[in-house]
């Protein structure tokens, strides 16, 4: 399996923000995750698609969108245009999942879907065929900074299996209080995508951390 790291930007110095991505991609980045969120899925607001635009026009990286949106279908195409390259959606937020995911794929990205810590894997199990990614959000999602729920290396491990037995190779991504000293735990579980914000960001050698989480990735895999 591949295994990918994906700084979120959201705990990054907004007023330095091409800096930072140029930081963190020469630290090791796989990706850059872009939290968008409007203030109703969830109580924080963050960025839109101009501010997606400005981190593609000086990423190397691929752009990794998590829309906490409510009706994200409406911004679909906004996102793709501004040069989302991986665009997830929350299944609690697109009661027509399939056909968002479908759209996604249509516009020529890849297609994501989330879900919240309270919320079953059922909400995914018919639209596992039609997506690259799932998104289990290990936190309650609005804010950076939060501690790690436990109780989620369980669901990961169901999903990991579930995935296995339909025989799909579908990215599980892992996002909230992911740090250096637990990312062991989400990889034995059967995530694959790291997303990891104030675990990179609020070290002081974005590097050196991004590499000790990769040497803990190898050993858990
Ligand atoms: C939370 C966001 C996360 C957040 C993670 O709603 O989806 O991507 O930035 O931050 P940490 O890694 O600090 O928990
Ligand atoms: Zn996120």
């Amino acid at each position: 399996m591949d295994y990918y790291i994906a700084p979120s930007l959201l705990s990054a110095d907004f007023g330095r923000l091409a800096e930072e991505v140029r930081a963190v991609e020469k630290a090791g980045a796989d990706l850059l995750h872009v939290d968008v969120m409007d203030g109703r899925f969830v109580p924080n607001i963050t960025i839109g698609p101009p501010v997606v635009a400005a981190i593609k026009g000086c990423a190397a990286v691929p752009v990794d969108v998590h829309l906490m949106i409510v009706e994200p279908e409406r911004y679909l195409d906004a996102f793709a245009e501004a040069g989302a390259d991986v665009i997830t959606v929350h299944a609690e937020a697109a009661p027509h999942l399939q056909r968002a995911a479908a759209r996604i794929r249509e516009l020529g990205k890849k297609a994501g879907v989330a879900l919240n810590p309270s919320t079953s894997l059922s909400a995914v199990e018919w639209v596992l065929s039609d997506v690259d990614m799932v998104l289990l959000m290990t936190v309650n999602p609005g804010f950076g900074g939060q501690a790690y729920l436990p109780a989620m290396t369980g669901k990961i491990e169901l999903l990991r299996s579930q995935l296995s037995r339909a025989g799909l190779a579908v990215d599980i991504q892992v996002d909230g209080g992911i740090k250096a000293d637990n990312v062991s735990e989400v990889v034995r579980a059967g995530a694959n995508v790291i997303v990891s914000g104030s675990g990179i960001f609020g070290t002081k050698d974005y590097g050196k951390t991004i590499a000790e989480m990769r040497q803990n990735i190898r050993r858990a895999s």
